[in-house]
């Protein structure tokens, strides 16, 4: 079994990990139960780069029941979880090639042992193996191309898009961020809960009273938004996009430019997918002790850079707690180093989200193996029919029941003639 994990002996904690996340996944049991029946997958080679985490753990075993044949990698040096990584390769029989803290040079090696198996379907997160795939092709004419790809998360899918409005996508996308049922949910939920207990679990800060500063007010940064205000913050708002703003108004929430809400703020969450949205000017400007965490996908939206160029002294004071002090002594604490601090300082999102979202990856891949030869170089919506019925799903799973509409309705819904 080909691998390069941490340490084969935390398997064990992470078998009875993967489990407990395996038990809140429903939707996604459903799907392995049938893939299992169908084998949809049958021989299809996978390469997925995502975090390696007990949910990731549990969509490599529905591939496999599908009968394909996954590996994976990280899709962030800093989000694998490395007991997950043992269990899978020597429990599971799955390759992952993925370490905590790996450094660049062994995160892309570890991207280019996946391309390796020459992956007929690949599934990214942040569009970093996707674009290792183009890069290559530019220079070589014998790198092979997937039949398609799925794309997690907001980011990749902007670089996605940015490159099919280019003209140079060399394979379809399915743009499984988009779908209802992971934005909705994951970004909102997933991310709001975990970004929370990420600066908690590294900290222990007490949240209630503070003022908390969410850069974003995106589906991630309303997530944040709403579990900072429900822990006692004083939430406040910095956005770009005036309609977002507005909104942010509407829901309650101070909104200020980052200049202004630097000298307030006690915590500051960054949530954009946008480069430098704190920098070098803010960080003076910030009280004593403050707390700097980045919940968006790459570590560009704090200038850490800068930040190091302005301090006179770093040390790390706690795991992923790294302290700046700035000439006018006041301390800024950084956490995860600025990567998305839900993954680098907690667990991610809950098994309970990640359900919606990797069901649409499995059924998406499913789709893929079903289509590719119909699909052109374009970012894909999930279609409909994958997003309704990973949403009723779920539902049946948390047995909740809703209305049916009528044929009369039906009818009237799709009729213009019957007015006041
Ligand atoms: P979104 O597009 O819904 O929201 C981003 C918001 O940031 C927009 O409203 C935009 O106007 C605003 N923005 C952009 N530049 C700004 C700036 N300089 N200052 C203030 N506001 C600015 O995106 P979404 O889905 O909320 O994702 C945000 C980031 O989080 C992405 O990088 C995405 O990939 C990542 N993400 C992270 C997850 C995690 O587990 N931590 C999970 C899902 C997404």
């Amino acid at each position: 079994m080909k691998c390069d994990i941490k340490n084969k002996n935390l398997r064990q904690e992470g078998k009875k990990r993967i489990e407990w996340a395996l038990n809140r996944m429903p939707v996604l049991e459903q799907v392995r139960m049938r893939f299992a029946k169908t084998k949809p997958l049958k021989g299809v080679t996978i390469g997925a780069c995502l975090h390696v985490t007990t949910e990731t753990a549990a969509l490599a075993l529905t591939l496999k029941a599908a009968g394909a044949r996954p590996s994976v990698c990280a899709s962030n040096p800093l989000s694998t979880q490395d007991d997950v990584a043992a269990s899978l390769v020597f429990d599971y029989g799955i390759e992952v090639f993925a370490i905590k803290g790996e450094n660049t040079k062994t995160y892309y090696s570890h991207i280019d042992s996946v391309l390796k198996n020459n992956p007929q379907i690949t599934l990214d997160d942040g569009a970093d193996l996707i674009s290792v795939i183009h890069k290559r092709a530019r220079t070589s004419k014998t790198q092979r191309l997937p039949w398609a790809s799925t794309e997690e998360t907001t980011t990749g899918v902007i670089r996605l898009k940015s490159l099919e409005g280019q003209g140079k996508l060399l394979y379809p996308i399915i743009a499984v961020n988009d779908a209802y049922t992971k934005h909705l949910f994951d970004n909102r939920y997933g991310t709001g809960q975990s970004t929370m207990d990420g600066i908690v679990r590294a900290t222990n800060k007490l949240i209630a009273g503070t003022n908390v500063v969410v850069c974003g007010y995106g589906w991630c940064g309303k997530g944040v938004s709403i579990r900072a205000k429900g822990l006692g913050a004083n939430v406040i708002i910095c956005e770009a996009d005036p309609l977002k703003a507005l909104e942010a108004v509407m829901d309650g929430f101070r909104v200020l430019p980052v200049k202004e809400a630097a000298k307030i703020g006690d915590i500051f969450v960054t949530v954009t997918g946008d480069i430098n949205v704190i920098s070098k000017e803010d960080f003076p400007l910030m009280k004593d002790r403050v707390l700097v965490a980045n919940a968006g996908h790459f570590d560009v939206e704090i200038d850490i850079k800068s930040l190091a160029a302005l301090a006179t002294k770093k040390k790390e004071v706690k795991p992923l707690v790294t302290e700046y002090t700035l000439k006018n002594k006041k301390r800024i604490y950084v956490l995860g180093e600025g990567r998305l601090v839900n993954l680098a300082c907690a667990e991610g999102h809950p098994a309970e989200v990640m359900d919606l979202s990797f069901a649409n990856q499995a059924l998406s891949a499913e789709f893929i193996a079903k289509n590719h030869r119909k699909l052109k170089k374009k970012v894909y919506k999930v279609p409909d029919e994958i997003d309704s019925r990973v949403a009723a799903l779920k539902l049946s799973s948390m047995g909740i029941r809703i209305d049916k509409l009528t044929t009369q309705q039906k009818k009237y819904l799709a009729s213009w003639e019957v007015g006041t």
